[in-house]
């Protein structure tokens, strides 16, 4: 059984805690897309992990993870989280950590260019995490990225080290800033390159061979579906394909494998960087989104950016559902909204006077959008922690009811707080089925 989750918005809808969940009755849970511009925090009792390249099945000490193809590693960034893991007492051995040969590495050239790209950019810049992930699969496009194979021969990565920093000092020097010194990148590089050597692994093979010997496997999505550089809101979006298309790829495994995709979508939505986000609550709404974000602590993991705040989109969580083929929909914080009079919902778009049904491609037309609200009553009272559908309030069991109905998928497993048991799993869902 191959499982993949994605976020159905612009990122941070809480997939770290409903993969630390689901971990437990899966043996593999792999990414497949993305780097360390990823955050994903996890409360276990006291403790907080957060994870940026790792999948959050590292905490789960008796699964194995990987790091697939589609990824791009900064070799740096993964062993400060390694080693911060492991004074955190959990253990990364290359027996339950398979990095594949295929994926792009980030090296300090591209975070310069991530910079630079921006400045460039000027008032139409992204707000990238400024990590590098653009520059890195920009190379990786234009075919002369170095993958964690070629980092592995020393004299391969010292030439392509000096052939694409030649280049990419050029556009740094041009940006007045110090260019890179290619024996300072190799010698940093090569060194991090032989650490990474035990953890790599053919890993279409392993995944393959899993499968075969009916491990359950979890392909853990980062960012989300409106950040995918072919379906999200570009130019406003990642370098990457966090959809269930970009899994098959991304993972190397072949896409009639995948049993089933569910979807994470949040009580309301929230987006960091910059970009169109038609429900965002401006002006007069402000001290409805600083109190979303002070409950619902919505700052980055990564940047600590305050994340700009929303009501919840139906026409863009039903486009991210019939993209990605949502089988089931976890549904997170739902406390957060328990201090609200009236909670909107966006249930259509207004484009000049003429609505439209459908999620717009131009990032223009979406600056423009008139988002058409449904308003449904608060309720008032407190749901966090909460584990049964009938305990809830009758009007915030109307709200999600309203919720599945508009984005016309079940949703089969509600979070009222960051604790793992702080959860209600419908019965009878699909994902019960996949979660026995
Ligand atoms: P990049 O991925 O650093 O290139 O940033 C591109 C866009 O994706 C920016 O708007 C970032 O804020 C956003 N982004 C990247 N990773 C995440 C994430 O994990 N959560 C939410 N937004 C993200």
């Amino acid at each position: 059984m191959i499982i993949v989750i994605i976020g159905a918005q612009w990122g941070d809808e809480g997939k770290g805690k409903v993969v630390d969940l689901l971990a437990d009755r899966f043996d593999i849970v792999a990414r497949y897309q993305g780097g360390h511009n990823a955050g994903h925090s996890v409360y276990v009792g006291e403790k907080a992990f957060v994870l940026r390249l790792l999948p959050s099945g590292i905490i789960h000490e008796d699964k194995t993870c990987v790091l697939g193809n589609g990824m791009v590693i900064d070799p740096k960034a993964f062993f400060e989280e390694v080693d911060q893991m492991t004074e955190q007492g959990i253990s990364i051995t290359p027996e339950r950590l398979k990095i594949s040969s295929r994926a792009h590495l980030i090296l300090p050239y591209h975070r310069a260019l991530d910079h630079t790209s921006e400045e460039r950019l000027g008032n139409e810049k992204v707000g990238t995490t400024l990590r590098g992930i653009g520059p890195a699969y920009e190379d990786k496009a234009g075919r002369r990225g170095i993958r964690v194979s070629d980092a592995l021969v020393p004299e391969l990565l010292k030439s392509r080290i000096e052939r694409n920093l030649a280049e990419a000092n050029r556009v740094i020097v041009l940006y007045g800033r110090e260019p890179l010194r290619s024996d300072e990148i190799f010698d940093e590089i090569s060194v991090l390159a032989e650490r990474l050597r035990p953890f790599v692994t053919e890993t279409t093979h392993f995944l393959s061979e899993a499968k075969k010997a009916n491990k359950k496997i979890l392909l853990e999505g980062a960012q989300a579906t409106l950040l995918d550089v072919d379906h999200g809101t570009y130019p406003f979006v990642t370098s990457s394909n966090p959809t269930a298309g970009g899994a098959a790829v991304g993972a190397g495994i072949p896409p009639h494998h995948i049993t089933g995709v569910l979807g994470i979508v949040r009580t309301y939505a929230t987006r960091v960087g910059e970009g169109p986000f038609p429900t965002e609550m401006l002006d007069e709404e402000e001290e409805t989104a600083n109190l979303i974000r002070q409950r619902g602590n919505e700052y980055g993991s990564v940047t600590r950016r305050p994340r700009r705040c929303g009501w919840f989109d139906a026409v863009a969580t039903r486009y991210a559902a019939e993209l990605n083929g949502f089988d089931s929909v976890a549904l997170t914080k739902l406390d957060v909204l328990d201090a609200l009079e009236e909670i909107k919902v966006c249930i259509g778009y207004e484009i000049d006077g003429e609505r439209i049904e459908t999620f717009p491609a131009v990032s223009q037309d979406l600056e423009k959008i008139k988002p058409i609200y449904e308003r449904l009553e608060g309720w008032k009272s407190e749901t966090v922690g909460i584990t049964k559908v009938e305990d809830l309030p009758t009007k915030a069991r109307l709200y999600v009811e309203f919720l599945s109905n508009s984005i016309g998928v079940e949703i089969g497993l509600i979070s009222t707080g960051p604790e793992r048991d702080q959860t209600i799993l419908s019965l009878n869902s699909v994902m019960e089925s996949w979660f026995k």
